[in-house]
């Protein structure tokens, strides 16, 4: 077999960067999210749409848990589920405990009162979260209000303004005056990150927060993240295309393909020796600081429509060691590798998981 070594895990210096997978600041917590079997499936005009088929994460308070995965992987409707956020077309099924309490077997408004004080997401477009038409402060004060009705005016205006301190934004005073056209792209997603952190969530939902900005306004943003993980030890469940960001934020990485997931383990050990065929895909196709553009090679042919997905593992049409056993029966579920190679708690949902463990020592 060629070498599937990620192109960039081998670069001299990939993996010197102190950022790299970076442990979680305050140290990692209980579990205050865990989502289990969960599928989602949409009504449509062509048919069902299987969206989701059957994720389990779990996420622990303080960490950041990346999720990556090509465009159509199931990573935006798994966390809008979470949030409760899915158009009623949606047939959900399965389990989402947030701090080990069933959501999914509540009322609506129970479930939303949970969610409420519990999880927050931010979005691409700050403009999704933040009304044009209010001030700044005064919709970050709302959420404040909300979720403090004991606190007094003058307590909700000093809070709004301390999250507008804390997420770097200048002259907090001022600009909590002003109305979100007044504020750059960068400000904006700054100002939708107070709001979102207004209710002090356990877990914060960061759904590709930074793709629209340029590379600089993007630094600026993961910094305010992890400034607001380490001051409020929020969980980040942090979704993503870009590799780069993963590697510099999470400390963990679930790979999802056509709907599940295909695997999971610490940043360091999913990066240096994936052990899924999908997940060597990703790395070797993707961009990534200091790697040559001629060295990236894209994964052939692509995802599956969801109306259909091919029996057996989703991936094996476009696999580059696919045998016969991977095209029939049940989609095999994430499975523990156990080696040195593969580090702990490692997860793959390929057949032949061993077999690239050995091949990773090979390449050693
Ligand atoms: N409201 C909807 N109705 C029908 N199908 C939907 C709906 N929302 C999402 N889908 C389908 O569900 C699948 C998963 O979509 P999802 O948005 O979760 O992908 P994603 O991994 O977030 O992709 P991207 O990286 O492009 O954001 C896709 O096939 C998508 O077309
Ligand atoms: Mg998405």
């Amino acid at each position: 077999m060629n070498d599937m070594r990620p192109s960039w895990a081998a670069e001299p210096g990939a993996k010197s960067d102190a950022a790299f997978g970076h442990p979680p600041p305050g140290g990692i917590g209980e579990i205050v999210l865990e989502v289990e079997n969960l599928t989602v499936q949409f009504r449509t005009e062509e048919g069902l749409v299987q969206a989701v088929r059957g994720v389990d994460i779990d996420v622990r308070a303080g960490e950041t848990l990346g999720i990556v995965g090509e465009s159509g992987s199931g990573k935006s409707v798994t966390m809008l589920a979470v949030m409760g956020l899915l158009p009623r077309t949606a047939r959900i099924t399965g389990s989402i405990r947030l701090r080990g309490q069933e959501i999914m077997a509540m009322s609506t408004k129970e479930a939303r009162r949970i969610r409420g004080s519990k999880v927050a997401m931010i979005f691409q477009d700050p403009l999704t979260a933040l009304n044009p038409c209010h001030r700044v402060g005064d919709q970050i004060a709302e959420m404040v209000h909300s979720h403090h009705p004991e606190f007094s005016d003058r307590a909700v205006s000093s809070r709004a303004a301390e999250l507008l301190e804390l997420v770097g934004i200048p002259q907090p005073g001022l600009r909590a005056r002003q109305f979100p056209h007044e504020f750059s792209g960068g400000m904006r997603q700054r100002a939708m990150i107070a709001m979102a952190i207004a209710n002090d969530p356990d877990v914060l939902i960061a759904d590709e927060p930074t793709t629209a900005l340029d590379v600089t306004i993007q630094a600026q943003i993961l910094e305010v993240m992890r400034t607001v993980q380490e001051h409020t030890g929020t969980a980040i469940v942090f979704i993503t295309h870009d590799l780069g960001v993963i590697a510099r934020m999470a400390s963990r990485v679930h790979v999802m393909y056509a709907g599940r997931g295909v695997e999971m383990g610490s940043v360091l050990d999913v990066f240096a020796n994936p052990l899924h065929p999908y997940t060597r895909g990703l790395l070797n196709s993707l961009p990534r600081a200091g790697i040559h553009t001629e060295r990236l090679v894209p994964i052939a042919g692509s995802p599956p429509s969801m109306l259909h997905p091919p029996t057996g593992c989703a991936f094996h049409p476009r696999c580059p060691i696919v045998r016969p056993e991977c095209s029939s029966g049940e989609p095999p579920p994430m499975a523990a590798v156990a080696s040195e190679v593969a580090g702990s708690s490692r997860l793959s949902a390929c057949l032949f998981a061993d077999e690239l463990v050995a091949d990773a020592w090979a390449a050693r």
